[in-house]
Formats: structure tokens, C-alpha cells, sequence
């Protein structure tokens, strides 16, 4: 938990980052420092004792789950891939995409005997997939554009994160079957849930009333 009265949040950086100061936004908070940040890392909100912390996806939930931050904002696919322990409190319902097995256009990735091969960056998402299916596939650990991997013919489809569909599309690859829903979760550090739970209520119903009004 951070050991000051203010609540410090982490932020997913990047595609999470615009729909969160959004919705701050909605909510009343003076989001200028967070919309004008430069490169500073970590952002206040003028009037609210709240701190923002702008960290990549799985450090936000390191953050979280040692208690350097009270809350975090993160994709529910990195919380499949890195687990650990936080309380997962509510489903934001921005940053809407999905886990999806792909392959080349035209492909049955179920055809024949041989194990099949899978490139992700994403293995313990895509073990669990595999292993639900009582399906046996090796996998292939990519760190970026995973639709290389069928095209240079290293693997037979990849589980990948797809929102429009438009890299996939662009590369002759196409969506085999769907593995599961993805969108932004509000995480809490489970110290914090119960030292600064005031707070944190507030912030969250504050959140949750803006979100159902349609706002963001
Ligand atoms: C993700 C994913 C795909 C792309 C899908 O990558 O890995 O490449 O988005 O989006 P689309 O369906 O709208 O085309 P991202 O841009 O998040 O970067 P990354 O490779 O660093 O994960």
C-alpha cells in the first residue's frame, strides 16, 4: 500500500491511457497535468489526493500487487497473462478487444495429426487455452507483430490480442476461433482495500456512476 493519505493509481500507458483521463475527466477531476504530461512519470490531480503513476501494462500490476500503488487500470490480458494477487473490483468496459487463434486465411488449424505450432507473446494465455482443450501444441514465445510468425512459416497460428481485425486482415490471416473477451479492469491492492477503503469506494463509485451513464 503507499504509505501516504493519497491514493496513487497506476495507469496502463499507451491505448488504456486516453479512455482513463477520459473518464477522470467526466468525473470532475482537473486533468491537465495528466493530458499535458511531458515526460514526467508520475502526475497529480489538482484538488483530489489522488497520484498518477503512467507504467506499462505488467508494471502496473507489479505496482499494485506490492503495494507501491492502491489501484490500477489495466487490460483484463494482462491480468490472464501475469495473474498475481490484487482484487480484480470492476470491469471499466473501455479498451474493449479479444484473445483470438489465428491463421492463415483459408487454414483449418484443427486439420491432421501432427502437434501444431503457436506463436504468441501471450504463452501462458494461450497455454491455458490449449490445456482446456486437452490439446497438446507447442509453443512459440514472440515479442512483437506475432503475425510474422505463419507468414515466415514458423508457426501454424498464433493467439494474438485483435481489436478491428485490420493488422490481421492486412496480412492474410484471419480469425480461427475466438479464446476470450478483453477490456479494462480496475485492480486494488488488497492492503489498500481495507486501510483506505473510503477512499477508494468513493473513487470507484464515482467511476461506475460516470461509466453507466454512458459518459465516456
Ligand atoms: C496489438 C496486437 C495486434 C494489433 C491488433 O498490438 O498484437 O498486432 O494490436 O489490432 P487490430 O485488430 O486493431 O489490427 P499492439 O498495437 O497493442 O502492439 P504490441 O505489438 O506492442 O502488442
Amino acid at each position: 500500500m503507499s504509505e501516504s493519505k493519497n491514493l496513487r493509481i497506476a495507469l496502463t500507458k499507451g491505448r488504456l491511457e486516453k479512455d482513463t483521463v477520459g473518464l477522470f475527466e467526466k468525473i470532475g477531476f482537473d486533468v491537465s497535468q495528466l493530458k499535458d504530461k511531458g515526460r514526467k512519470l508520475i502526475l497529480s490531480v489538482p484538488g483530489q489526493n489522488i497520484e498518477v503513476v503512467l507504467a506499462k501494462a505488467a508494471d502496473v500490476i507489479t505496482y499494485v500487487e506490492h503495494g507501491a500503488c492502491d489501484i490500477g487500470v489495466v487490460g483484463k490480458d494482462t491480468i490472464l497473462e501475469y495473474g498475481g494477487k490484487y482484487f480484480e473490483i470492476a470491469d471499466l468496459g473501455f479498451g474493449r478487444c479479444k484473445f483470438a487463434l489465428a491463421v492463415k486465411k483459408g487454414t483449418d488449424f484443427y486439420s491432421g495429426y501432427g502437434v501444431k505450432t503457436v506463436a504468441t507473446k501471450y504463452t501462458n494465455v494461450t497455454r491455458n487455452f490449449f490445456e482446456h482443450k486437452k490439446m497438446d501444441v507447442d509453443i512459440v514465445k514472440i515479442e512483437g507483430s506475432v503475425e510474422l510468425a505463419p507468414l515466415l512459416g514458423i508457426a501454424d497460428g498464433i493467439v494474438d490480442i485483435v481489436e478491428t481485425g485490420t493488422t490481421l486482415k492486412e496480412n492474410g490471416l484471419e480469425v480461427f476461433e475466438d479464446v476470450v473477451p478483453i477490456s479494462a479492469r480496475l485492480i486494488v491492492n488488497t492492503v489498500s482495500m481495507k486501510l483506505k477503503k473510503d477512499a477508494i469506494d468513493n473513487l470507484v463509485e464515482k467511476m461506475v456512476e460516470a461509466l453507466e451513464k454512458g459518459e465516456n
